[in-house]
């Protein structure tokens, strides 16, 4: 039971708070800031260029008595006038995150600059931001390496740098963004060997740091992400062979580990990914024959493993893939004859033996 004078405390209290709130919380502090918030903009502003002329027109102190930026073209702001989103994707944009001020804005959530003309470092600053979500870069010309300080951003669930110059290792700082649920690193001059603290982002459904210089070989680890629907390393100079603990990753629909240089033989577990349906394994040097098991991913419309090292008959089971489109064993050194089986693959439009 709540007692009587507590009670009266309480409305007191929530009528003083009522009262107080709009008149002192909102016109004094949360102007300060996103005063701070329009100014740090402003400045950043001043150092990019558009292509298309004119250059963010609505970013500007139209109204020096209430100064926000939350009207602004990209800008979104929260309940409170604080900053929480910046979306200029495709905005024509050139310039640098030098003059960036990333401690000026606490609140931001989702930082997307995708498709533009960005290019110069990633600064270590960005680790400020430690409320962002989203953190989108993809299609730009950043260059220099990924800064480890990005490990301070525990609650990104997307991070997205791919099609950009960035060089230098994977940090393996990246083991520490347990939120993350997307990882796209594809298409950069990422060199060295992929972390295995990347197994410890168990949220992870999407991998891409496919098209790099990546060498070594594939972290066992990696059979940690159960949630993974998408492994994609392909094109990168990856060795060693294909780790038995990716039979684990049951939910995978698609893992591209074509063109590296992997041997060894495909495992028998690949035949526990149920939900597959884009096997590719080509352009490697693996060896050994087809193992049987491949006959249980019923959902594969694609399975590429031409252009390797396997040997032996094909096996009988691949007849029970009905659902296949393409299928693609050539270049290995097959023996045996065609399997009549291969006749119920009723769907088949491109077979390469
Ligand atoms: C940014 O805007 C684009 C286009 O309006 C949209 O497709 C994209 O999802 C937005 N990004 C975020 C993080 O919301
Ligand atoms: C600038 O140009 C880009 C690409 O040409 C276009 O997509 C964008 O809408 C333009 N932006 C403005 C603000 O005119
Ligand atoms: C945040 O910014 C301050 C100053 O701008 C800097 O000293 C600090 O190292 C930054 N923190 C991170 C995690 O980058
Ligand atoms: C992540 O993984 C690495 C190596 O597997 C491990 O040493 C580390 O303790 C893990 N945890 C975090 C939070 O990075």
């Amino acid at each position: 039971m709540v007692s009587p004078k507590l009670k009266n405390n309480l409305v007191i209290f929530s009528l003083v708070f009522l009262i107080l709130f709009p008149i002192l919380d909102f016109p004094l502090i949360v102007s300060c800031d996103s005063t701070e918030e329009a100014h740090a903009l402003l400045k950043w502003k001043t150092s990019l260029q558009n292509q298309n002329g004119s250059l963010l027109p609505s970013w500007t102190l139209n109204n020096p008595t209430k100064i926000s930026p939350c009207t602004w073209f990209g800008i979104h702001c929260n309940h409170a006038g604080r900053v929480n989103s910046i979306n200029l994707t495709s905005a024509g944009l050139k310039g640098t995150l030098h003059d960036f001020s990333f401690s000026s804005f606490p609140h931001l959530g989702y930082l997307d600059l995708r498709i533009n003309q960005f290019f110069g470092i990633i600064p270590p600053q960005i680790g400020n931001l430690s409320m962002l979500k989203f953190l989108g870069l993809s299609f730009n010309q950043f260059s220099g390496s990924i800064p480890p300080e990005i490990g301070y951003l525990t609650h990104l669930k997307l991070l997205s740098f791919s099609k950009n110059q960035l060089s230098g290792f994977i940090p393996h700082e990246i083991g520490r963004l347990s939120s993350l649920n997307g990882l796209n690193l594809y298409s950069n001059f990422l060199k060295g060997s992929i972390p295995p603290s990347l197994g410890n982002l168990t949220s992870l459904i999407y991998i891409d740091i496919g098209n790099n210089l990546l060498s070594g070989s594939i972290p066992n680890e990696v059979g940690n992400l159960k949630s993974l629907s998408d492994l994609r390393l392909d094109n990168n100079t990856l060795s060693g062979s294909i780790p038995l603990s990716l039979g684990n990753l049951t939910k995978l629909g698609t893992l591209y580990l074509h063109t590296n240089a992997l041997f060894g033989s495909i495992p028998y577990e690949i035949g526990n990914l149920k939900s597959l349906s884009d096997l590719q394994l080509s352009y490697n040097t693996l060896n050994g024959s087809i193992p049987f098991s491949l006959g249980n991913l019923t959902n594969l419309a694609i399975l590429y493993i031409g252009i390797n090292a396997l040997s032996g008959s094909i096996p009988n089971e691949i007849g029970n893939l009905k659902s296949l489109l393409d299928l693609r064993l050539d270049n290995n050194t097959l023996s045996g004859s065609i399997p009549l089986s291969l006749g119920n693959l009723t769907k088949l439009v491109t077979l390469y033996l």
